[in-house]
């Protein structure tokens, strides 16, 4: 119970502003008294009106309000309190902080302030990652602010990953755990959060792109892959903590941070890479794979000869999934394929994971009017031994996230 315990809320600019209502009202389940701070931005997601009337107590939102003065200071406001609740706080809320900035009547509370503060972050993964947020981060615990989340998942922006406010149940936890004087229950953070380390001690490899297999010295067969899919897997696999080693054939894509990157051009170079980074726990082959090569690349460029056509003889490229999937002691504990298809998406994919003895088949619609191939969306069907899970449309990154999550609770259930 939270009985006789005084929190300040403040509510700052983010989606995540909607989820503060619930928390005043769980709070006040508990007994608390809640007081509201909303700084312009979040008022753009939740009015004063709403706090108001939930909290049963007026919201301060303006630094130079006379009348706000004249009935409680500013500095009252945080002197009246036992604890302050940012949530949600907003990168920007946490680089003021960070920064000793106060532009407004949140930011002067938060630096006039002597009692304990905690924030609940709530942003895009990309801005939770970035290196200027992890040093406020790191920052704010060195100095004894308190953090509850963020927790990973969907967000409202349609990617996935680290950065989901907290729920209000857990923040109310982190308080009462906080008024208790179990301090520690609400961690500070220094590093990463155990979400962020669910494949620590776990190996990954990742194949993609396309292949080139040479026809002549200039000429090569190809085909429409990006290699974004795989590179966001292999980035998402390496944030949960596992020692990722990529496999990419030629693509236009930077090496992503924290992945041992091996780059080569052809099918046989890459199962032959492959190879060499067993064993792993993991394997995805989201690699475009050339099913063909020449069967004899010729060693100067071919000269047109009179007009006439050209015959290429083509020969079976070997099948890395299929070949991981039969690597005796070696096979990944988990091995996932993808089965890019024009038509009869579901039934050709369940075919194809049988034949080629994968765990898991991620199957997606790469028809021309679907724009997956070189797109930045996907459409992804999960098909196990127990069925298909069809995943709503998101964005390759996050299916990248989302396959990620599934991979590590999966690896969680193994002895
Ligand atoms: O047979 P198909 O190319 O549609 O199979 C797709 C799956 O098999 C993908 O996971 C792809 O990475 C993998 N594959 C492979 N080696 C090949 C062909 C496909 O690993 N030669």
């Amino acid at each position: 119970m939270l009985s006789e315990n005084r929190v300040l809320l403040i509510v700052s600019g983010g989606i995540a502003a909607y989820k503060s209502l619930e928390l005043i009202r769980r709070l006040k389940e508990r007994g608390a008294a809640v007081r509201c701070v909303l700084t312009r931005a979040g008022a753009k997601f939740v009015t004063p009106l709403s706090l108001a009337a939930i909290s049963g107590d007026t919201v301060y939102d303006d630094l130079f309000s006379l009348t706000a003065e004249a009935e409680m200071g500013h500095i009252e406001l945080s002197r009246d309190a036992g604890l302050l609740v940012v949530a949600p706080a907003t990168a920007d809320i946490m680089a003021k902080m960070a920064g000793g900035i106060a532009d407004d009547l949140a930011t002067t509370l938060l630096l006039a302030t002597d009692k304990p503060v905690l924030v609940a972050p709530a942003m895009n993964v990309r801005m939770w990652e970035h290196p200027a947020t992890r040093a406020n981060v790191e920052m704010l615990a060195a100095r004894g602010v308190m953090r509850v989340g963020p927790g990973v998942g969907d967000m409202a922006c349609g990617e996935f990953g680290e950065g989901r406010m907290a729920e209000p149940d857990e923040i109310v936890e982190a308080i009462e755990a906080y008024f208790r004087g179990a301090g520690a229950a609400v961690t500070p953070s220094r590093g990463k959060s155990p979400e962020a380390r669910r494949l620590a001690g776990r190996k990954a490899l990742v194949t993609s792109g396309p292949t080139h297999e040479a026809i002549d010295p200039v000429r090569y067969i190809a085909n429409r892959s990006s290699g974004k899919q795989g590179h966001a897997i292999a980035r998402a696999l390496a944030r949960l903590g596992a020692e990722t080693t990529l496999v990419s054939g030629p693509t236009n894509l930077a090496d992503p941070a924290g992945v041992t990157v091996v780059h080569v051009e052809t099918a046989r170079e890459m199962l032959e890479a492959c190879r060499k980074s067993l064993p792993v726990d993991v394997a995805v082959c989201a690699a475009a794979v050339s099913d063909w090569r020449t069967a004899d690349a010729a060693a100067q460029k071919i000269k047109k000869n009179g007009g006439g056509g050209r015959k290429l003889e083509l020969v079976e490229n070997p099948d890395i999934l299929q070949t991981l999937a039969s690597a005796e002691n070696l096979r990944p504990g988990l091995l996932v394929g993808f089965a890019a298809e024009t038509e009869k998406v579901i039934a050709n994919a369940k075919a194809k994971r049988r034949k080629k003895g994968a765990d898991w088949i991620l199957a997606n619609d790469v028809s021309p009017a679907s724009g997956t191939f070189g797109g930045d969306r996907n459409v992804i069907h999960l098909i196990d031994d127990s069925g298909v899970e069809d995943w709503p449309p998101m964005s390759k990154d996050a299916v990248a996230g989302r396959l990620a999550q599934r991979i590590a609770e999966q690896l969680a259930e193994e002895p």
